[in-house]
């Protein structure tokens, strides 16, 4: 008898599987990476979707927003997770300052992202105000995920990591971005630290797959920087990151370990040596 039906035996996760997997309720779980080695075990895991993330800005290259992370950095970071993964849709952020205000410009940085780094798909933040880059990317076939509600590209004009959409309008003006995002043709929306009750009101409301940062747990997936819940970052921790292990202490021990072996003579031994 051939074996039951599950998302986890599909070969090659694509935008149109994530859309099957909305419709049939069964949660997609999205992590970042930034580089071949990680992404190599993201990929033996059977996670669906990989982002490549311009928080890669922070984590990778130690900046304080994702601001200064370039086009090229971008590409060099996806193309190191591309040559890793074979079943994973790999998402590519379009880094700040190469798609808003200036569709043409938008459309010449999607496809540098994909012809230079073979990813799989865009994605960009903001709503009404993108929605003219948006349109040009899907022109040339290049499938766009939108990002609502904190969108840390636009840092300085808010001042604040705080919960985004807590007014009534917020809430309005969110809601009204994520239909015009699902009816420009997005084939998905990353929601990022908004109420609970929001984001499985937007879920519910638009036809395309929703995925939260802090946005509860009523949305059709999760989304977390990988370095944050594998605990090699330790300096920022918001309510909604949940911290599955403890790498840095762990890797601290190991080299700890090292450093004193080298020191007390006891590395190599005479098995590791010629
Ligand atoms: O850059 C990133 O890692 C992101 C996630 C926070 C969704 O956009």
């Amino acid at each position: 008898m051939p074996a039951p039906f599950s998302f986890r035996n599909v070969q090659k996760v694509t935008t149109h599987v994530l859309l099957e997997m909305k419709l049939k309720e069964v949660k997609i779980a999205m992590l970042t990476a930034y580089d071949y080695s990680f992404a190599r075990i993201l990929e033996d895991t059977g996670i669906d979707v990989i982002l490549v993330g311009d928080s890669a800005s922070n984590v990778m290259a130690g900046h304080t927003s994702t601001l200064p992370i370039t086009l090229n950095e971008m590409i060099y970071h996806a193309s190191s997770v591309v040559r890793a993964v074979k079943r994973a849709l790999v998402v590519v952020d379009l880094p700040f300052g190469t798609y808003q205000g200036n569709s043409k410009e938008a459309l010449s940085s999607a496809v540098r992202i994909m012809k230079e780094s073979g990813a799989d798909a865009v994605k960009l933040e903001g709503g009404k105000e993108v929605v003219e880059s948006i349109d040009r990317i899907l022109t040339a076939g290049i499938p766009v995920m939108g990002h609502l509600g904190l969108t840390p590209q636009s840092i300085h004009k808010f001042g604040t990591y705080v919960v985004r959409a807590t007014t009534e309008d917020e809430a309005a003006k969110l809601l009204k971005d994520a239909k015009l995002l699902d009816n420009a043709g997005c084939f998905g929306i990353v929601l990022e630290k908004i109420p609970a009750k929001l984001g499985g009101q937007v879920a519910k409301e638009v036809k395309i797959p929703v995925i939260g940062i802090g946005a509860g747990p009523e949305v059709d997936g999760q989304v977390l920087v990988l370095h944050d819940m594998l605990g090699i970052t330790q300096e920022f921790s918001p309510r909604f990151l949940r911290r599955y292990h403890n790498l840095s202490e762990e890797v601290k021990g190991a080299i700890n370990t090292y450093i004193n072996d080298v020191k007390n003579l006891d590395f190599p031994n005479e098995r590791e040596q010629y």
